[in-house]
């Protein structure tokens, strides 16, 4: 009796499921991280190699041709992905993400039109009052796969492109753009509804599912642009689920249980990562998921804070060698600059002196979650003076000197004093309260979201332009 190959993948797949569900277990810890990686890594061998062998047990002879180019693809894709992998600086970490999840998008697309223009496969036998069901069901299937395909494909270039700064992070504020929306959702559902009633295999009905296609482009496309730099994270968590959809979707299309399972596992704990993350910035989810609904153009007026205050390095170190205690709000900047080092030394020479030194992170410093706390993890700054925003927030007033490495967005005042700013109501890290705070920058140039920050024009502030690296070694 041979092997039954389709019994053994069932079960690979049951394995690999699991193991998915251990690694997003394991993910949502610190401590238990590293282990959630390698049941993802595990999980995602198993589910590779079973397909593999499914496809090649179900490949006919005149298709062989099918299996090398398979394998091939999937060596060249791997070793691309290996490359890629290795090379990315940790700041290009989201930028890549963002570029991933665009793959998942154009598969769902592609595996859609495939499904279209295969037609469904009914099994022989099938009784007639069935094949429209059938029918249908398939349509539909097609019509939301592309689609979800569609708006992640081009949401994550454009999230792409913000990332890496080829694109302005502003948010694009097309007149009416809510009516844009809303009517890309209502022409969605219409067109759905014609595709499935068309004639199947008739040009009317590959007419229909092009224009859908090219609605979902040109949708994911404004949602996405439409979002202002504060709200990336969310963003791309956000993206993170539609992706899950789609391979979920794509999964009901190809008659893949695992890929059902597993995008809706990416789905469904996406979609929970970007509400907490939404509670956590105070931002409203609905109005981040409809790409900024009911945000308004901030005003064109620039407003006039009066005059920045600098300070050299030398300067500096005397502030901190009067000071008793001390809070490090690092961001974007001090990655950037790989600054860690040099932080770290000067927190070593603070504390050795009797100065009480601790950090202060923003949940959204950097450009991903837990950003900051990696880098200073690897500089070896001890765990217990690392602390949450919420933790060191009531601090700053009795804080003697506060250091600003490279941070901008959060630890600007306009969030909690200017209603119209477009990080209006996020929480920030209120560093201002301090004796003295010192900002370390190359410019006055804004943060992501692209806002001025009064923080430099306050009179405890003190402005150190140039690298943060060079001048937190200069102080050193
Ligand atoms: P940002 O607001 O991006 O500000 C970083 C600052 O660092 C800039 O003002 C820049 O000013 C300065 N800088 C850059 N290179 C520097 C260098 N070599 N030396 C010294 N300073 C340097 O950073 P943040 O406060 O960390 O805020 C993060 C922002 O990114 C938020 O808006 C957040 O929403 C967004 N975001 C976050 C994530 C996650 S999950 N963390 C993901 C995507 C987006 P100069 O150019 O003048 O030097």
């Amino acid at each position: 009796m041979g092997i039954d190959v389709f019994s053994l993948t069932t079960a690979a797949y049951i394995v690999a499921s699991l193991l998915f569900i251990l690694s997003l277990a394991g993910l949502s810890r610190h401590e238990s991280a590293k282990n959630g990686l390698t049941y993802g890594m595990v999980g995602m061998a198993v589910a590779l190699v079973a397909t593999v062998l499914l496809v090649i047990d179900r490949t006919h002879a005149e298709n062989a041709v099918a299996i090398p180019l398979m394998i091939g693809a999937i060596v060249i894709g791997a070793a691309i992905g290996l490359w890629r992998a290795k090379i990315v600086e940790m700041t290009g970490m989201p930028e890549l993400i963002a570029l991933l999840h665009s793959f998942v998008g154009l598969a769902a697309v592609l595996i859609g039109w495939n499904g279209h223009l295969e037609g469904a496969q009914l099994a022989l036998g099938t009784n007639p009052e069935d094949v429209a069901t059938l029918l249908n069901i398939h349509d539909a299937e097609v019509a939301i796969g592309i689609f979800i395909g569609a708006v992640t494909f081009t949401g994550s270039i454009v999230a792409n492109l913000k990332l890496s700064a080829r694109m302005k992070s502003e948010p694009l504020m097309l007149p009416g753009k809510n009516f844009i929306n809303i009517g890309a959702l209502v022409a969605f559902v219409f067109l759905t509804a014609g595709y499935m009633g068309a004639e199947e295999g008739s040009t009317a009905q590959d007419a229909l599912l092009l224009v859908l296609t090219v609605l979902a482009l040109g949708l994911g496309w404004h949602l996405v642009a439409s979002i202002g730099g504060g709200d990336m994270p969310v963003v791309v968590s956000m993206l993170n689920s539609y992706s899950g959809w789609a391979a979920a979707a794509s999964g009901f299309l190809l008659n893949n249980d695992l890929l059902i399972v597993t995008g809706a596992l990416v789905g469904s704990s996406g979609a929970y990562l970007s509400y907490i993350m939404c509670k956590a910035m105070n931002r409203s989810f609905i109005s981040v998921i409809a790409g900024g609904f009911g945000i308004e153009a901030p005003s064109g007026d620039a407003k006039d804070y009066g005059e920045h205050r600098e300070i050299q390095a030398e300067a500096a170190a005397e502030l901190l060698a009067g000071a008793s205690s001390v809070v490090i709000t690092p961001g974007y900047g001090m990655a950037v600059a790989q600054a860690q080092y040099p932080v770290a030394e000067l927190t070593a020479h603070l504390r050795k002196r009797g100065v009480e030194v601790r950090f202060g992170i923003h949940p959204v410093a950097g450009r991903l979650p837990g950003h900051m706390n990696v880098l200073l993890a690897e500089a070896k700054v001890p765990y217990d003076i690392v602390l949450e925003m919420d933790e060191i927030n009531e601090d700053f007033g009795s804080t003697d000197v506060v250091l600003v490495i490279g941070a901008n967005d959060t630890v600007n005042p306009a969030a909690l004093d200017e209603p119209n700013s477009p990080i209006a109501g996020m929480p920030v890290l209120e560093v201002w309260n301090a004796r003295d705070v010192i900002v370390f920058k190359r410019s006055m140039a804004p943060g992501y979201a692209g806002v001025q920050n009064p923080l430099f024009f306050k009179e405890n502030s003190h402005m150190l332009f140039g690298d943060a690296k060079d001048r937190v070694e200069d102080i050193v």
